[in-house]
Parts: C-alpha cells; structure tokens; sequence
C-alpha cells in the first residue's frame, strides 16, 4: 500500500464538495496538498491555486511547477450540466455538459508525463453513467465516458495507475436547494435505494483514498452510492 504521508497531491475541483472532503482527507493524512479551482480559497494547511481545468496552459504551469508529484484527483465538475428528457434538450446544453469530461481529459493527459511513475490518479464519474433513467441522458453519457477513458486510459499511461470514484447522490453544494426544499430533494431521490439517504462527501473521498494507497488497482471504479445502481 502507497504511505500517504510524504506524497505531493494535486486535487483538482478540490475546494467544494466531495473534492474538498479529499483534500482534508489527504491533508489529514499527511500528504502535501495543492488545492486548484476557479474561486480564491483559504483551507488550512493546504495550498490553493486558482485554475480552470479546461485553461490547458495554466493546468501546465501548474504541473510543471510540482513536477515529480504523486497523486492527481479531478472531481471539478467543470461546467453545466443538461437534465431533462432527451428529445426536448437543447443539444448546445447537452454538448456542455461534456466539460467535465474535457476538463478530466486535459488534466491526465498533462499530468501524467509529470507525475512520479509510481504516481496514482483518481477521477469521480457518477452514477447516471450505469443507471439508465430517462432525463439522465446527458450527464450518463459523460459519466460513461468518464468511466471508459480511465480504463482505456489505464493501459496507457501505466506504470502510473487511474481509477474512478462512482457517487451516487451525495449531498454536495452541487445542489443549490436549502432547508425543507434540499432535505425532501435528497429523501425522495434516494428513497428506493438500498441505502436510503444520500451519501455524504467524506464517504466518497474515502473511496478515493482507498484506490490512491492500493497499489494494485488500476482502470477500476468503485460505486460510492448507497446501492442506487442496482436499485
Ligand atoms: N454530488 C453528487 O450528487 C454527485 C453525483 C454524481 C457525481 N458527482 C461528481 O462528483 C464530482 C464532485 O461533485 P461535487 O458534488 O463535489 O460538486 P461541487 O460541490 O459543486 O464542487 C465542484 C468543484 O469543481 C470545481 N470546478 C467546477 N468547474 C471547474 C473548472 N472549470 N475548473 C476548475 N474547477 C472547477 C468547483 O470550484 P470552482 O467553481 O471554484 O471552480 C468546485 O471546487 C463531480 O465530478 C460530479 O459530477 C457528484
């Protein structure tokens, strides 16, 4: 198993949410953590940067500058996403929503050469990309892509490993929605689940965790998501 402490890690959509649990996680673990995202941020003992993940010049610069660091995690979300039944979606909104994917893209493909070869990457796909529900197309299809360019990209960039995180509903500032309107939001979407309430962002990053230290992972994803798949 990888020691987490004395590695360099670089979260990327790392200040909110399940990116941010990450980053404590790796902090509190004794890993050196660079924290990037578009916003000015202050977390304790981690060091922030500002930067876009679909900006490939700054994502250089910023690998460059820590060339020789051991783990990459992308949870930004890196833009909108388009919900809603298929056949009345604006397709500029459902093209995107393919951000995410893109931002996931420039970030491995300029990190990899810079990372340390026993070096680890984690992304978060999620769960529309294996539950077919109508009014998910579009961010399915990016989750399913998201899931087949870790494993495609895992036979490519090895020795340097890449897994992904699966979420299932987690309760995130993704959603806007406050008080009684947020908690009835996360009770009914998960009320059928086999675990019925929705994730929490440490439950996540936990997973990231484990594929990160386990050194005989590669090209797998491990569903966070409280039996929602197979529900
Ligand atoms: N929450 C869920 O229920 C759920 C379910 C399935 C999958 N997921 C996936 O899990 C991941 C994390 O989601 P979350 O719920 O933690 O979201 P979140 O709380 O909204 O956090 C998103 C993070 O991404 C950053 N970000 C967005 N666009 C960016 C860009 N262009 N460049 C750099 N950083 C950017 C944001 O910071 P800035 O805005 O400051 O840039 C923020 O730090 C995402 O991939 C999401 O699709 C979440």
């Amino acid at each position: 198993m990888a020691t987490v402490s004395e590695k360099k890690a670089i979260v990327l959509g790392g200040t909110s949410g399940i990116g941010l649990a990450t980053t404590e996680m790796l902090r509190d673990t004794g890993a050196e953590v660079i924290a990037g995202s578009r916003r000015v941020c202050e977390i304790d003992g981690v060091e922030c940067v500002q930067v876009d993940v679909q900006d490939r010049e700054g994502l250089q610069t910023l690998f460059e500058k820590h060339a020789g660091f051991d783990f990459l995690v992308n949870a930004a979300t890196g833009g909108p996403r388009a919900i809603g039944p298929f056949l009345e979606m604006d397709l500029d909104g459902f093209q995107n929503s393919f951000a995410k994917l893109w931002g996931y893209v420039n970030s491995v493909r300029l990190a990899a050469p810079l990372m340390s070869k026993q070096g680890a990457i984690v992304l978060y796909s999620g769960y529309p990309a294996r539950k077919w529900r109508p009014g998910t197309l579009a961010i399915g299809s990016v989750g399913g892509s998201v899931e087949a360019f870790i494993r495609l990209a895992a036979c490519e960039i090895k020795p340097i490993r890449i897994n992904g995180v699966c979420p299932g509903l987690i309760d995130t500032p993704m959603s806007p929605l406050e008080g009684d309107e947020r908690k009835a939001y996360y009770e009914k979407g998960t009320a059928h689940h086999m675990i019925p309430r929705a994730g929490t962002a440490a439950e996540c990053a936990a997973g990231a965790m484990f594929l990160l230290q386990n050194e005989f992972t590669t090209g797998t994803i491990v569903d966070v998501d409280g039996g929602a798949i197979i529900a």
